[in-house]
């Protein structure tokens, strides 16, 4: 039956137990069952998955999942809900007639998106705090492979054949002194379970999140952030600092076909999340957390141009003097690569519609069954935008439950995610700091400190107790900073009040320890008694922040840098913010630790032996 929807829906009481004052509704990720009759929305803060009536917009009922839900995924039979959740390292099995939660699977480490393959009847789930991919067996009820991938993994779709799972790698793994340096597509042979292919993204893609793969198979559409880290961020207009891209992969070849840029020339598209696409291939939508809007993409008419078959209305749309970049590429299919830097592409071929999403940070997006409605989770609203997808028009929002006004962390953490803070909207603080303040792994070049010696990205978390902040110490006062970091970063000036704001996001951020902590235990153990006797360590970088907030030469020069001193960085969670360095020269902490100590400055790394490096590295992967 065809859901009607008009109007704003109200917010439906809960009704299980009330919820406490401070509890904000942030759903992340939204299913539809096979009759298009019951939405599911996993909400992360709220610790459920609400399940909602989408003809009249009330909630059926909460699920409690107490393991923070993330990523979600229906059988091919409706009768069950996996749930990925991110704080247990398990799948939550809920049977959707009862409303109940019937069992857990383990997987491996922060399980966060999930995708079913009915036919095989497995369940592929990507685990980003150990960077693999598990495969279930939902009979079984247990975990039959589990497969590395690059890092991060984010996302998972499965080939309409089963032969293939495409999975997209959050964060690019690399030095940041590589300038090719980008994340990853991986291609899993479902058959032999191992990864056939490794897709490079165009140079800088970050936070690669959403994929979706065509009725054929042929196609996977993944969207990312595009950064152009070797520019100085001065040249925020026009795309050239950050740009939201999708792109086209090959499955079966393995290669990428092109990347698209979904901005238009003076307005971000900022924070790309998901993409789903119609039944016959031919229509991507895609939200943008950063810019609170979802953009509708005639990808039917983007192959066609691709393929060189150019209707003669859109060649005759002249790009200035010269032809269109589409009529260039029919000519030369090399071509095909200046649609990175392209922002009109999409635009002169009119394939591109933007399309607010009904409330603030559109994450998960879901399509009905025929095709009628868009379903995208508001995280920061706390709602359920409801879009009539072909018409690409905003019907209305369903609550998923009372949203309680933001206390000052909360604001900050909003500020924090939304690019319409940025001049043009090209980025947010997320967009470089991921993860809730953590990293892209990518140096950029800030010009408080000169030009043309990008710094690696770093984490917030501790930050209050660290200063001095920077990696040139540039900064002293946290408030300073975070005032400088607004403007230097959004050419914006911040309220005093958004200052505050960001002051409380930034206190409420708390390391989490390395899950996989426990397989290296005794390592660890080891490497702390290197750490803080023979290896020298402990001097500067002292618990509990493992930095003693002094700069040190330790030996490691830059170009275009006046001299080698770097503020000594804090080691808390360095488990998950590779690179490292104040460019980001070394890709792993074994690397840090045995390439890069050319002058014997950093603690006493060339008396110890291959073990007790080893070991040093387990207990630096365990802070
Ligand atoms: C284009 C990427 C980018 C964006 C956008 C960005 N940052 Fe940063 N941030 C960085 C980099 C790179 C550093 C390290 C700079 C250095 O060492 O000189 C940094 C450092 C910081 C620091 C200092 C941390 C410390 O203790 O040393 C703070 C605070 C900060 N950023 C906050 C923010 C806030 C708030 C926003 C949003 C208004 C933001 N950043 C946006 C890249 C970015
Ligand atoms: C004299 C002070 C000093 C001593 C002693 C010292 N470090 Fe450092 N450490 C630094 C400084 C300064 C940096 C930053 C260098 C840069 O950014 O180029 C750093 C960077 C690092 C990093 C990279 C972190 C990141 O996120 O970029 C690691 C890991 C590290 N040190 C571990 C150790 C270990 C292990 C020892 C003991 C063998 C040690 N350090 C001894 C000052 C010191």
């Amino acid at each position: 039956m065809l859901p009607r929807l008009t109007g704003v829906f109200a917010a439906v009481a809960c009704l299980g137990a009330a919820a406490p004052a401070a509890e904000y509704r942030s759903p992340l990720a939204v299913a539809v069952s096979a009759d298009g009759r019951t939405l599911y929305v996993s909400d992360k803060t709220a610790l459920c998955v609400a399940v909602l009536d989408a003809a009249n917009g009330r909630k059926v009922r909460e699920v409690p999942i107490a393991g923070e839900p993330n990523g979600l995924a229906l059988s091919a039979d409706g009768k069950t809900l996996y749930v990925a959740q991110r704080k247990a390292n398990s799948i939550a099995v809920v049977d959707t007639t009862r409303g109940t939660v019937a069992g857990q699977i383990p997987v491996g480490a922060w399980p966060v998106a999930l995708a079913v393959a009915g036919k095989g009847k497995r369940i592929y789930c990507c685990n980003r705090g150990n960077h693999t991919v598990s495969v279930v067996d939902p009979a079984a009820g247990k975990q039959i492979f589990e497969i590395p991938v690059v890092r991060d993994p984010a996302s998972v779709a499965i080939t309409p054949d089963e032969s293939r799972a495409v999975i997209t790698n959050f964060m690019p793994l690399g030095a940041g002194t590589d300038p090719e340096l980008a994340a990853e597509v991986s291609i899993l042979d479902t058959a032999a379970m191992r990864p056939v292919a490794r897709v490079k993204l165009p140079p800088g893609s970050t936070m690669a999140g959403g994929v979706w793969i065509g009725p054929r198979g042929d196609w996977a559409y993944v969207v990312h952030v595009l950064g152009r880290f070797q520019l100085p961020i001065t040249q925020l207009e026009q795309g050239w600092v950050h740009a939201c891209a999708l792109s086209i992969i090959d499955v079966t070849a393995g290669t990428r076909l092109a990347t698209l840029l979904l901005d238009d020339l003076t307005k971000g598209a900022a924070d790309p999340w998901a993409v789903v696409g119609s039944a016959d291939g031919k229509t991507l939508w895609i939200s943008h957390r950063g810019v609170h809007e979802v953009s509708t993409l005639d990808i039917g008419r983007i192959h066609q141009l691709l393929a060189g078959n150019i209707p003669d209305e859109i060649a005759a749309r002249g790009d200035g003097t010269q032809d269109n970049l589409w009529v260039r590429i029919k000519t030369d299919r090399s071509r095909i690569a200046q649609l990175t830097n392209d922002l009109t592409a999409l635009y002169i071929a009119r394939a591109i519609r933007r399309t607010p999403s009904g409330g603030q940070g559109p994450t998960g997006l879901a399509l009905s069954p025929d095709g009628k409605r868009l379903y995208a989770a508001n995280y920061y609203a706390g709602t359920v935008g409801v879009l009539d997808a072909p018409e690409a028009r905003l019907l209305g929002t369903i609550a998923v439950g009372d949203q309680p006004p933001p206390g000052a962390a909360r604001r900050g953490e909003i500020y924090f995610h939304d690019a319409t803070r940025c001049f043009q909207h090209w980025h947010s603080c997320a967009t470089c700091h991921l993860d809730d303040g953590r990293v892209d792994g990518l140096p950029w070049d800030f010009l408080r400190d000169g030009i043309d010696n990008g710094k690696d990205v770093i984490s917030l978390v501790g930050m209050l107790h660290t200063p001095p902040h920077n990696r040139r110490a540039t900064r002293l006062d946290p408030r300073e900073c975070i005032e400088t970091g607004v403007l230097g970063s959004h050419f914006v000036a911040p309220e005093a009040a958004d200052v505050d704001d960001l002051l409380a996001y930034v206190k409420s951020l708390t390391a989490e320890p390395n899950p996989n902590l426990p397989r290296f235990a005794e390592a660890v153990r080891r490497g702390k008694l290197v750490f803080e006797g023979k290896g020298d360590c402990a001097t500067c970088h002292p618990a509990p922040y493992f930095t003693d907030k002094k700069t040190y030469d330790v030996g490691i020069t830059s170009p275009n840098e006046a001299d080698a001193c770097y503020d000594t960085p804090s080691l808390v969670e360095a488990y998950r913010t590779a690179p490292y360095f104040h460019d980001g020269r070394a890709i792993t902490l074994k690397q840090a630790l045995t390439e890069h100590d050319p002058k014997h400055l950093h603690g006493k790394l060339k008396d110890l032996s291959p073990k007790e490096i080893e070991d040093l590295v387990a207990y630096v992967l365990s802070l």
